[in-house]
């Protein structure tokens, strides 16, 4: 008999990005990450996720870091192993819709600073909405993996997403990841799913998917057998509850199969220690609420990912309303109805609960509503897979004709208001798109930078007057 085929499974690791943005508050800095990254790099990854998502509004508003100069130290450390961002689309880190020449050049300077592999999705995934990103990635030459948002629903039935699947081949994609935010996907669904995708395409599938309701490393298993190549993991430290499965788990998972992945467990066991420090010291501190590491099963009931629903509680608390909470859970499913049934994922997550709480809270249904709502109905996110209530959504808009055009075809140039906006901070190119971003942040931080130097320029000056005195 012939040996089988080896498909050893790639393994994308996440710890740098989204487990720490899902367990700590996106709070690791950069001197936490850089010691053990020459040791990340000899593991065989397919590509550690570092940048983008929450970790760019993070760094600078939290953090006081430059995210431009964290990039560019990981690119630095990490010799052989790809760099892999999450972006947002027209949104790219942010929460509304920009302008093509700010995406295209966010696009450009992310792969000039080292990323390789861009991973873009949309919240409602309107594939408008992708496009600038996807065509600037292709011309930059770096690697296109688009995300489909992953949601439960009467239309997303396994054509609508085999169809995606196929309409992105067609725009230039290099792989698909299936991103499931909330958890919701199921070791069987998965299989399904994967078999679906690969019907309609011949590219790579990349699941990435959150312990949140337990069942993620099973599902990871059924995924790989059902031919998807690709998983995301986090070391064992910042694994499990609303992070990902543990990478040296599925590693040993797939041990001697045909999709092993060949991983070093001695050399997994070394990171493993560098990172159990900092869990410990996220435990200490309060960072790390041990509430998230359990497994919540009610997120297949409301859909909602893991990081909303601790916003969630800590929102009902400010509002003295936290009582309320299962009503509000219990009105999301049903603001999400109304608004085309979208998929919950930033920024629609934080739209359709912020707007359950005020349904609850107001004790009347769309008496008080967000902006944010507002924008939705009026089509300036986009198109979303089901119509919207046409009540709610003459309630929320009135008599306003809502937009069926790609949102950002409405939006002129941003980028030399933005330029001329922070000209008197700027120190690098890149300092316009973190003020394009997030302005008022951006601004703080950027006098801080200022006031930094101001202060090592004297001591400088102060120490050479003491060697050379005048
Ligand atoms: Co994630």
């Amino acid at each position: 008999m012939a040996e089988m085929q080896k498909k050893p499974v790639k393994i994308v690791e996440t710890v740098l990005r989204d487990a720490h943005q899902s367990l700590l508050a996106t709070r690791m800095s950069t001197d936490q990450m850089l010691p053990i990254i020459e040791k990340m790099d000899k593991v065989g990854y397919h590509a550690v996720e570092c940048w983008g998502g929450a970790t760019f509004d993070a760094s600078l508003r939290f953090l006081k870091e430059d995210p431009w100069e964290r990039l560019r130290k990981l690119r630095d450390g990490f010799k052989n192993t790809k760099l892999q961002m999450l972006f947002r689309g027209q949104n790219i880190l942010g929460y509304n819709h920009y302008s093509d020449d700010v995406v295209e050049y966010f696009v450009q300077k992310s792969l000039a600073n080292g990323i390789d592999i861009i991973r873009i999705f949309d919240c409602l995934n309107d594939l408008r909405n992708l496009k600038t990103a996807v065509d600037a990635t292709n011309k930059e030459g770096g690697h296109v993996q688009v995300a489909l948002s992953y949601t439960l629903g009467d239309a997303y039935t396994l054509d609508y997403w085999k169809n995606i699947a196929r309409e992105l081949e067609e725009m230039g994609c290099h792989s698909i990841c299936i991103k499931d935010m909330a958890g919701l996907l199921t070791p069987y669904k998965a299989d399904e799913l994967v078999k679906a995708l690969k019907e309609g395409t011949k590219l790579p599938i990349d699941l990435h998917t959150h312990y949140t309701s337990g069942v993620a490393s099973m599902t990871y298993l059924k995924a790989v057998e059902a031919g998807c190549e690709i998983i995301d993991c986090a070391m064992s430290p910042l694994a499990l509850g609303t992070s990902q499965p543990a990478t040296e788990v599925m590693a040993e998972t797939f041990r001697g199969t045909i999709y092993d992945p060949g991983f070093d467990q001695n050399l997994l066991a070394e990171i493993a220690d560098y990172f159990t420090p900092i869990r410990e010291q996220a435990l200490k501190s309060g960072l790390l609420d041990p509430k998230v590491m359990g497994v919540n099963i009610k997120t297949l009931q409301y859909q909602v990912p893991g990081g909303m629903l601790s916003n969630l509680v800590s929102q009902l608390k400010e509002a003295n309303a936290s009582d309320k909470y299962r009503q509000v859970l219990e009105e999301i499913p049903r603001v999400r109805k109304d608004f085309g049934e979208p998929p919950l994922v930033t920024p629609s997550s934080q739209i359709v609960v912020t707007q359950a709480v005020l349904n609850v809270l107001a004790g009347e249904r769309y008496k008080m509503v967000t902006k944010e709502s507002k924008k939705i109905m009026m089509g300036e996110f986009g198109q979303t897979v089901k119509p919207f209530n046409k009540e709610v959504q003459k309630k929320i808009i009135g008599d306003a004709t809502p937009i069926t055009c790609r949102p950002a075809d409405l939006i002129p140039p941003q980028l030399p208001k933005f330029e001329a906006e922070c000209a008197q901070w700027k120190q690098q190119d890149e300092d316009v798109l973190s003020y394009a971003l997030f302005p008022a942040v951006a601004k703080e931080f950027f006098e801080l930078r200022e006031a930094k130097q101001t202060k090592v320029d004297q001591k400088q000056a102060d120490k050479e007057n003491k060697v050379y005195p005048v």
